[in-house]
């Protein structure tokens, strides 16, 4: 095993969310999410935590795209807030909302930072969500109509235009388990979700080629790789559900134009086979430019007659060391997603969207004359140090088997670590930390976690060191 050069021009990057970070929720007219009135709802999130102030980001982007220059990244994947652009998700848009984009555009641009922005990254308006949400088939055309005025409003400025962020997560998550906004628990209506999901994201791939919008546009899936819990034929056949399930309902219809066959029937068996009109396939199956990808862990499967709502399967984390998420650190796992999906579906171009990992960080006083070997000067100026070498450790090992991809025709075009900031990990507040620059919450002070110094040598070198390989 040898160190591996990344391509010329391989993009790497940071990626954050707007309701993660931005804070802010209340200024300039933007209108209340799903997520304010969510993590308002008591007993939603860990310590009653919300995003009204999160990272302070909507005040301090300037000094958050500062470190990005700093860092060396290429490009940064955000979210734009829908209810900051329509405060009712519809109707008259707030010019005060996309401003605040445009400034964080003009920002990034001055930086050479190639903008990613993903239109929706979870935070509904509110005012839709009382018009029953994502299980009415208006919010489709509705975000399609938001889609193309931002685009249009903002269109030359972005590289990159993801439609949805994790559409599994929104429907499952958020309609099924409901731990996430809505916060619903009625597994029909998380299929109706997920239909109305893609089906909104091809009605905005639709709007972009009308509108001949500069750049590119995909969509973003967290693939997650399920491995059977043991070689038994009912636990590989329950891997091949759950498979069916998590990522082959989005794949099939994103690359083939279809739902899955064994899924469908074993829905419709069930009567939660979502309803399909004549053309929705078509829609959802139209080109896209790449398939965005977000990497955390695997899960195995295991046969379990009475989970009904995962179709029989019980999730159980595979045998590894854990973040402390209680993610299983499984490093070959996104050589493994990347070349199925490449051999599978062929999507022209993928990204890793996100990667990254929660650890419990110290902050710790930098005693004096202790510095990192090689970069003193980097480092002095800076009171406090988080070592992470856990984060380290983990980033080196993915970035070291996406490159084996790379290696081995995947077309892998970049890779976006999960996050620049500790910030709102949604139900878990801000109890789980997956930044590679810490927050201080009580002060907004941003502090470099030696992970960061890490990546600014990954980036600066666009190779990473044979140590993690293994
Ligand atoms: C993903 C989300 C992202 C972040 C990470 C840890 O599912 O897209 O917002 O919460 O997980």
């Amino acid at each position: 095993m040898a160190r591996i050069q990344f391509p010329k021009g391989f993009l790497w990057g940071v990626a954050t969310a707007s309701y993660q970070i931005e804070g802010a929720v209340a200024e300039d007219g933007r209108g209340e999410s799903i997520w304010d009135r969510f993590s308002h709802t008591p007993g939603k999130t860990v310590n009653g935590d919300t995003g009204d102030v999160a990272c302070d980001h909507y005040h301090r982007y300037r000094e958050d795209v500062a470190h990005m220059a700093r860092l060396g990244v290429r490009s940064y994947r955000f979210s734009i807030a829908w209810p900051r652009i329509f405060p009712t998700g519809r109707g008259t848009p707030n010019q005060k909302g996309l401003d605040f984009y445009r400034r964080l555009l003009d920002a990034l641009h001055e930086a050479g930072i190639r903008p990613f922005a993903t239109l929706y990254h979870w935070d509904l308006p509110q005012a839709l969500q009382d018009r029953g949400g994502w299980a009415n088939r208006d919010t489709a055309r509705w975000f399609a109509d938001y889609a193309a005025y931002v685009m249009e409003k903002l269109n030359g400025q972005v590289d990159g235009w993801i439609t949805h962020n994790e559409p599994w997560v929104v429907a499952y998550i958020g309609h099924v388990t409901g731990e996430h906004a809505p916060g619903l628990k009625d597994i029909r209506t998380g299929f109706v979700v997920a239909h109305n999901l893609l089906l909104s994201h091809g009605l905005a791939v639709q709007a972009f080629r009308q509108l001949a919008v500069k750049g590119e546009i995909g969509i973003t899936l967290n693939i997650q790789l399920v491995h059977p819990a043991t070689e038994r034929d009912e636990d590989v056949a329950a891997a091949r559900r759950l498979d069916g399930v998590f990522n082959r309902w989005y794949l099939d219809p994103l690359f083939r134009g279809e739902y899955p066959q064994d899924i469908w029937e074993l829905l419709a068996a069930e009567e939660v086979a979502p309803p399909v009109r004549e053309g929705d396939m078509q829609l959802i199956g139209q080109p896209i430019d790449f398939l965005g990808i977000n990497y955390y862990s695997r899960t195995l499967a295991a046969a379990s007659p009475e989970a009904r709502e995962t179709l029989g399967v019980r999730m159980l984390s595979g045998p590894g060391p854990k973040t402390d998420m209680g993610w299983e650190i499984y490093p070959p796992g996104i050589y493994e997603v990347l070349t199925g999906i490449h051999q599978t579906y062929k999507p022209k171009k993928l990204y890793i969207t996100e990667n990254g990992a929660a650890f419990r960080d110290r902050l710790q006083e930098r005693r004096s004359g202790e510095s990192r070997e090689g970069r003193p000067a980097e480092r002095s100026g800076q009171e406090y140090v988080v070592h992470d070498q856990d984060r380290i450790d983990y980033l080196g090992r993915h970035f070291y088997q996406a490159g084996r991809a790379i290696q081995a025709g995947v077309p892998l075009a970049g890779y976006f670590v999960w996050s620049l900031l500790d910030n709102f990990e949604w139900a878990f507040g801000y109890t789980k930390r997956f930044g590679i620059i810490y927050v201080d919450y009580s002060t907004q002070q941003r502090i470099w976690k030696d992970s960061a110094y890490f990546y600014q040598q990954i980036v600066a070198e666009n190779a990473v060191d044979e140590r993690f390989a293994e």
